[in-house]
């Protein structure tokens, strides 16, 4: 199978990761897949923040769950009420994925470099999951707080974000897709 295809389609969100860090090289070329997406305008209206820190990640899971909780969806809430439930699943590296709030399309901007980095990261064999759950954080309360915390440029709002590691599970295989989602006019 063409290699691209076959990376697309093995991809699988990874729940459980090594605590060994991704090496500096193997980050940089996720990074640069992300920054490779196509944008609205060729805006490129987005901006990455790696946390390597466990420290800063643990308080991040915190206080999105914090946020979890009180989002308007039934299965958020009881993710988010499980003690044992860890945002970034233990990942020793995310990224946050933030947009240009006056530019043209930024949440599918930062969307299109999100799915990137995924699949660039499956290409080296690391694992990955995308993590909207952290975006509540950046809607509330304590957004200033984490913005300014974690450098994130005034004007950019916070979409995404990636959970990246070494796998500690092999990948499952894909559910089923949906049928008669296509239709064609020839
Ligand atoms: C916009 C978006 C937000 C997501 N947020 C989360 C999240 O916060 N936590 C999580 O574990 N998975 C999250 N996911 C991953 C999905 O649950 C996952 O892609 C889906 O179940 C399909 O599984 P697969 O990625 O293994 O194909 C998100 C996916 C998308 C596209």
């Amino acid at each position: 199978m063409n290699e691209t295809i076959g990376n697309i389609k093995s991809r699988r969100s990874i729940r459980a990761f090594k605590q060994e860090q991704i090496k500096d090289e193997e980050l940089q070329l996720i990074l640069e897949a992300g920054l490779y997406a196509p944008s609205a305008h060729n805006q490129q209206s987005w901006h990455f923040t790696v946390i390597q820190n466990k420290e800063i990640l643990d308080d991040l899971n915190e206080s999105s769950k914090e946020a979890g909780k009180i989002f308007n969806d039934k299965y958020i809430q009881q993710l988010s009420n499980n003690e044992k439930f860890h945002t970034f699943y233990h990942a020793p590296t995310a990224v946050i994925i933030s947009g240009k709030k006056d530019s043209l399309m930024p949440f599918a901007d930062c969307a299109a470099a999100t799915q990137n980095m995924l699949v660039a990261a499956q290409s080296i064999g690391i694992g990955s999951c995308w993590i909207g759950l952290v975006s509540l954080v950046f809607n509330g309360e304590k957004a200033k707080k984490y913005q300014d915390k974690l450098g994130i440029p005034e004007g950019y709002q916070p979409y995404h974000a990636v959970a990246l590691g070494y796998k500690k599970v092999k990948s499952t295989k894909a559910f089923a897709r949906k049928e008669n989602t296509v239709n064609y006019i020839r």
